[in-house]
C-alpha cells in the first residue's frame, strides 16, 4: 500500500463519506474506510473501491471513543505505512427543541461529532508532525455557521468543529500540515432523507441553485483540498451549499 497516497475517511460506509471514498479511489488514493455499525455496507464499498485498482480496507471504530479512535489510526498506519489525508466526516443528529432535548442526546451528538473529530486529529497529529506533512479536512455544516432551531446539540458540535479547525491550523501550520473545514448545505443522504417534506420545501426555497446538493459535490471539494493545488489554504471553512448562505 506504499506507492499511492492514502486517505482515511471516518464514517465512510454511506452518504457523503462513501462518495468521498469513491472520488479518492478514482483519483488513485488507497482508502481506509471507517464505519461504526454499517459493516456490510463498508465491506461492499471496499469491493467497489478495489475496482479502481487501489487498496482499500474497512476498519470498525466508534470515533467518539478515545481508544477506538487511536486504534483506528494505528491500524490504518499498519496497513498503509503512511496516512496522507484525514477526513473527519462521521456525524449524527438527535434533533429536538431544547425544552425536550435529553441530556444524553446532547452528550452523544457532541461526543461523536466534536470529540470524535478532536480524537482523530489528536491521534494523527504525531504521525503528521513526524512526516512534516498532512492534510486534515473536517466536515462541519451550514448550520454551524448560521444556527438552526431544534438542533442546539448538532449546531454546537458543528460550530465547535469550525473553532477546532482554526486552532489546529495555527498549531500545525509550521510543519506543513493544513487543516480546513467544509460546510455542506442540504445534501441528499440518509441524514436528510427523513426530514418532513415541508421542511425540505422550506430549505429548497432558500437555495439559489434550486436543488439539493449531491454527496459528490462535497467529495470534489475534499479532493481539491487534499491536492497540492490547495497547499496554501489552511484554517478555512468552505461552504458547499448552492448559495444558501
Ligand atoms: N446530509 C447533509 O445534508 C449534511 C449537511 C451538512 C453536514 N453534513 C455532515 O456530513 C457528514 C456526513 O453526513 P451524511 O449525510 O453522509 O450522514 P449519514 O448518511 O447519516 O452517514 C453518517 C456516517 O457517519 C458514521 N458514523 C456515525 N456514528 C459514528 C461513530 N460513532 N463512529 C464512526 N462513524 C460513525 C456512519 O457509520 P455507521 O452507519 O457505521 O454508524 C455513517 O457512515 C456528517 O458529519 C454530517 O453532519 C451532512
Amino acid at each position: 500500500m506504499k506507492e499511492n497516497k492514502t486517505v482515511l475517511i471516518t464514517g465512510s460506509s454511506r452518504g457523503i463519506g462513501k462518495a468521498i471514498a469513491i472520488e479518492f479511489a478514482k483519483a488513485g488514493y488507497n482508502v481506509i474506510v471507517n464505519y461504526n455499525k454499517s459493516e456490510e455496507e463498508a465491506n461492499l464499498l471496499v469491493k467497489e473501491l478495489e475496482v479502481y485498482g487501489v487498496i482499500a480496507k474497512a476498519i470498525k471504530a466508534d470515533v467518539s471513543d478515545f481508544e477506538q479512535a487511536k486504534a483506528l489510526i494505528d491500524e490504518a498506519l499498519e496497513v498503509s505505512g503512511q496516512v496522507d489525508v484525514l477526513i473527519n466526516n462521521s456525524g449524527i443528529t438527535k434533533d429536538n427543541m431544547i425544552l425536550r432535548m435529553k441530556e444524553e442526546d446532547f452528550d452523544r451528538v457532541i461526543d461523536v461529532n466534536l470529540k470524535g473529530t478532536w480524537n482523530m486529529c489528536k491521534h494523527i497529529s504525531g504521525h503528521f508532525l513526524k512526516s512534516r506533512s498532512g492534510k486534515i479536512i473536517n466536515i462541519t455544516s451550514v448550520v454551524g455557521l448560521i444556527g438552526n432551531a431544534g438542533q442546539s446539540n448538532y449546531v454546537a458540535s458543528k460550530a465547535g468543529i469550525i473553532g477546532l479547525t482554526k486552532a489546529l491550523a495555527k498549531e500545525l501550520g509550521s510543519r506543513n500540515i493544513t487543516v480546513n473545514a467544509i460546510a455542506p448545505g442540504f445534501i441528499e443522504t440518509e441524514m436528510t432523507r427523513d426530514l418532513p417534506l415541508e421542511m425540505q420545501d422550506a430549505y429548497l426555497k432558500q437555495i439559489p441553485l434550486k436543488r439539493f446538493g449531491k454527496a459528490e459535490d462535497v467529495a470534489q471539494l475534499c479532493l481539491f483540498l487534499a491536492s497540492e493545488q490547495a497547499n496554501y489554504i489552511t484554517g478555512q471553512t468552505i461552504s458547499v451549499n448552492g448559495g444558501m448562505v
